[in-house]
């Protein structure tokens, strides 16, 4: 069982104080706030929440949670700390870090009075680099001592949410966790392996974006089912009762397709609807800022690509893929499309490998399968897959072809290359190697 300080004796911190204590870790909870001090130490909980009056009382009276104001004593009197901190919105909207970076400079100073190694792990929620740019530099500053070897270093976003906040402890939807060294490593899977999700052992920045990703999902989600509700009840009809429709689809609708970072949607459907429905809502007196930015941000990432073969400063583009997805020959509103007439406009000298749409064209030399945007596209088609890539100064890969990743993967590295689907996991951004969200 660990000792643990709990800096913050707010929601998240009293939270995670109490229910560390109940499941037999040995808790002192710290506050600048006296009041605060003092209510845990009374056995009294500073706010409400359920079920956490009883608990904090029976922890307290059993003797393993207390708490201090002073830091330097819970730091040497625990083998690692959980910074629980406000992280309000700056005047700007950034993230506000002044508590963190306090919470950070008083720990260092107790670590290095303490002597001996102390683990900190960050549990407010900071933007991605805060970890590497602001709390490691003000610990090791105040310390006189290095991350991951004189101290060690963890950051653990918090996902509970107010009002079941015991409950989401005991059973929470995700456990992700970043650390720079085994100790605090081992403390972060003897918190966590007892409960019943998997827990994910990433880099500190890549769990400071989860939580972001997290929030950020859930805001979408709200204003998304809002503005549907709006929509449906200048129709006449009940917003709930489409949205529970809609949520009884855990095939499509609710499920993790469509949530895969890549490039731009279009096709026959998505662009046309998404049109549709909102000017819909105008004829409605209704704005649906959300949709509307919905159409602007899918535009945005035509024209990110655009960008990245324009910045590689070649001119012979090879795509692999033009149809709006693999497996079809289907051009209409394919971004891809898009995206190549705006480079042919642009100056560039596009080649296209496409087997759907090349038997379209073998078929019947006239087919043009909704194409609007690319000028000569018949002539642009390359039947080979080598070919292609011995033929163009730069490879953008659109859609996916089993028979096209292995020369692709080859060419990885030999030669330019923007990835719109990602050939592989393992290959990131590197050098003439550039995918378009990874
Ligand atoms: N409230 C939630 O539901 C929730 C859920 C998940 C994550 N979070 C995140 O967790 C963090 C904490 O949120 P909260 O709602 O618990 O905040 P809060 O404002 O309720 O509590 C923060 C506490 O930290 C104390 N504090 C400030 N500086 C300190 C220092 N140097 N030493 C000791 N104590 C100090 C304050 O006095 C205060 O009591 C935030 O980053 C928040 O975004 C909150």
């Amino acid at each position: 069982m660990a000792r643990i300080s709990v800096f913050g004796i707010g929601y998240v911190g009293v939270v995670s104080a109490a229910c560390l204590a109940r499941d037999g870790h040995q808790v002192v909870a710290v506050d600048l706030d006296p009041e605060k001090v003092r209510a845990v130490n009374e056995g009294r909980s500073p706010i409400v929440e359920k079920g956490l009056d009883e608990l904090l009382e029976r922890m307290v009276a059993e003797g393993r949670l207390r708490a201090t104001t002073d830091a330097a004593e819970a730091v040497a009197a625990t083998d690692a700390s959980f910074v629980c901190v406000g992280t309000p919105s700056a005047p700007d909207g950034s993230v506000g870090l002044d508590y963190v970076r306090g919470a950070c400079e008083s720990i260092g100073r107790a670590v290095k009075a303490k002597g001996d190694f102390h683990s900190v792990i960050v549990r407010s929620t900071i933007v991605p680099g805060t970890m590497t740019g602001t709390c490691i530099p003000a610990l090791e500053q105040a310390s006189g001592l290095e991350a991951g070897e004189g101290f060690g270093v963890g950051y653990f976003p918090e996902f509970l949410r107010e009002s079941t906040a015991i409950e989401d402890y005991d059973d929470p939807g995700l456990i992700v966790y970043g650390s720079m060294d085994d100790r605090t490593t081992a403390i972060l899977k003897e918190l966590n392996d007892h409960l019943p999700c998997e827990s994910h052992l990433v880099d500190v920045t890549t769990a400071e974006m989860v939580k972001y990703t997290s929030n950020s999902w859930r805001a979408v989600k709200i204003t998304f089912a809002n503005e549907i509700g709006n929509i449906a009840k200048a129709c006449g009809l009940d917003g709930q009762q489409v949205m529970r429709m809609l949520c009884s689809d855990s095939k499509v609708a609710m499920s993790p397709a469509f949530l895969r970072p890549g490039f731009a949607f279009g096709g026959s459907c998505l662009p046309k609807d998404v049109r549709a429905l909102r000017a819909l809502a105008r004829t409605k007196g209704l704005e649906a800022p959300l949709l509307h930015s919905v159409l602007e941000a899918n535009e945005q990432q035509i024209s990110r690509a655009e960008e990245m073969v324009r910045a590689s400063g070649k001119t012979s583009v090879g795509f692999v893929g033009i149809s709006f997805k693999a497996g079809t020959d289907d051009l209409r509103e394919s971004p891809l499309a898009e995206l190549a007439s705006r480079l042919i406009e642009g100056g560039h000298e596009v080649r296209i490998y496409d087997p759907y749409v090349a038997i379209a064209f073998r078929d019947a030399a006239s087919a043009n399968r909704g194409n609007a945007v690319v000028p000569d596209l018949s002539k642009r088609i390359e039947t080979s897959i080598e070919d292609l890539i011995q033929g163009s100064e730069i490879l953008l890969v659109g859609n996916n072809y089993e028979e096209a990743r292995e020369p692709l993967l080859g060419a990885v590295g030999q030669q330019p290359i923007v990835d719109l689907t990602r050939l592989d996991r393992s290959v990131r951004s590197n050098g003439t190697y550039q995918g378009i969200c990874w």
